[in-house]
């Protein structure tokens, strides 16, 4: 007989223990082929099984192939457990500490005149108001023409108009909406046009450029009470039940009679805007009737509200896109 059962037991012994003590699943792989591969001492063995005698035949061929059933079971027992291992080993690797302290990502806040901005906005449409919105870069015939500032009167100085080029100037007021939001349209009603306005002017008050909201209404039955309820009803909302407000006749080209309004404010009056009726030649303008239709518009800055809600003295540090000082302002 050229193998004995106790050769075969012998190898089957040492393979296995080779294959207990293998490490990686890569070795295994290899170490698999060399057990059991063409070049390996079983395949030899069964190779040699031909040349037996018939008689013998059948029982080393038992032998032989329980052998390579048992180095089969026991590499894929040993596979397993490598596998098993790997598995385990990545996941210890990337296991997440669910106790740490987590990473803390700066979050953005909207600016405060954003946040004040869409309050006024929010209480107009609660109004019943619609947003209109206009180009900042317009005629001088929208801002100015239109609303009856005649060519030449020195109002158009008192605005610190940049000039663009042409006919073209950055807007000094959100009045210009009035015109593009009125002209051909039939009465009644409403709109609010918050946006950004500018002007050549300079000092820890003044920004040139700022932000403004123009309310207007126009209907056949509007009078200055409306204007003076509506306004009280925003200043309450802004400032409290207790507001006080002031009016002061005043003089703007495209409202008659206008008026300027302050409000009470700690211990002193503010300046908060202007507003008046408008007048019968901006409706005109604007292919409106004014023996049928009469309107009031009023406008105001927005910036000087964001300051006084959250207490910011100086116009410039909204601007400045400090973001140490629009972090304390959440
Ligand atoms: N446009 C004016 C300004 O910028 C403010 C203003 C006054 C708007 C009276 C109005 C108004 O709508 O009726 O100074």
């Amino acid at each position: 007989m050229p193998f004995t059962a106790a050769e075969v037991e012998k190898l089957v012994e040492d393979a296995e223990s080779k294959i207990g003590s293998c490490s990686s699943l890569q070795g295994l792989t290899e170490l698999r082929s060399q057990l059991m591969g063409k070049k390996s001492e079983l395949s030899g063995f069964l190779r040699e099984l031909g040349s037996l005698p018939k008689e013998q035949r059948e029982l080393s061929g038992q032998l032989l192939n329980a052998a390579k059933k048992t180095l089969e079971d026991a590499v894929s027992v040993r596979r397993d457990a490598l596998q098993e291992l790997s598995r385990s080993q990545s996941l210890q690797r990337h296991r997440t500490d669910v106790t740490l302290p987590g990473v803390k990502f700066p979050s953005g806040s909207l600016h405060p005149v954003t946040l004040v901005e869409r309050d006024m906005v929010n209480f107009f449409q609660s109004l019943g108001y619609s947003i209109e919105d206009g180009p900042e870069v317009d005629t001088d015939y929208n801002n100015f023409g239109a609303l009856n500032f005649p060519d030449d009167h020195p109002a158009r100085d008192t605005q610190d108009t940049f000039f663009v080029s042409g006919d073209q100037v950055l807007r000094t007021h959100t009045s210009n909406v009035q015109v593009r939001a009125m002209r051909g349209k039939t009465p009644p009603f409403r709109f609010v046009a918050p946006g950004r306005v500018y002007r050549h002017d300079l000092d820890p008050t003044h920004y040139p450029m700022f932000h403004q909201i123009e309310a207007f209404c126009v209907g056949s039955d509007v009078t200055f009470a409306d204007l003076k309820g509506t306004l009280y009803a925003f200043a309450r909302h802004l400032f409290g039940a207790d507001v006080k407000l002031r009016f002061r006749a005043h003089f703007f080209p495209f409202t008659e009679p206008s008026a300027e309004m302050d409000f009470w404010w700690q211990d002193r009056w503010l300046e908060w805007g202007g507003c008046g009726m408008i007048h019968p030649t901006v409706l005109r303008n604007c292919e409106i009737d004014p023996q049928k239709y009469q309107g009031f518009a009023f406008g105001m800055g927005i910036d000087r509200t964001a300051m006084l809600k959250f207490g910011i003295p100086n116009i410039h540090r909204l601007f400045e896109g400090d973001i140490r000082i629009l972090g304390q302002l959440k």
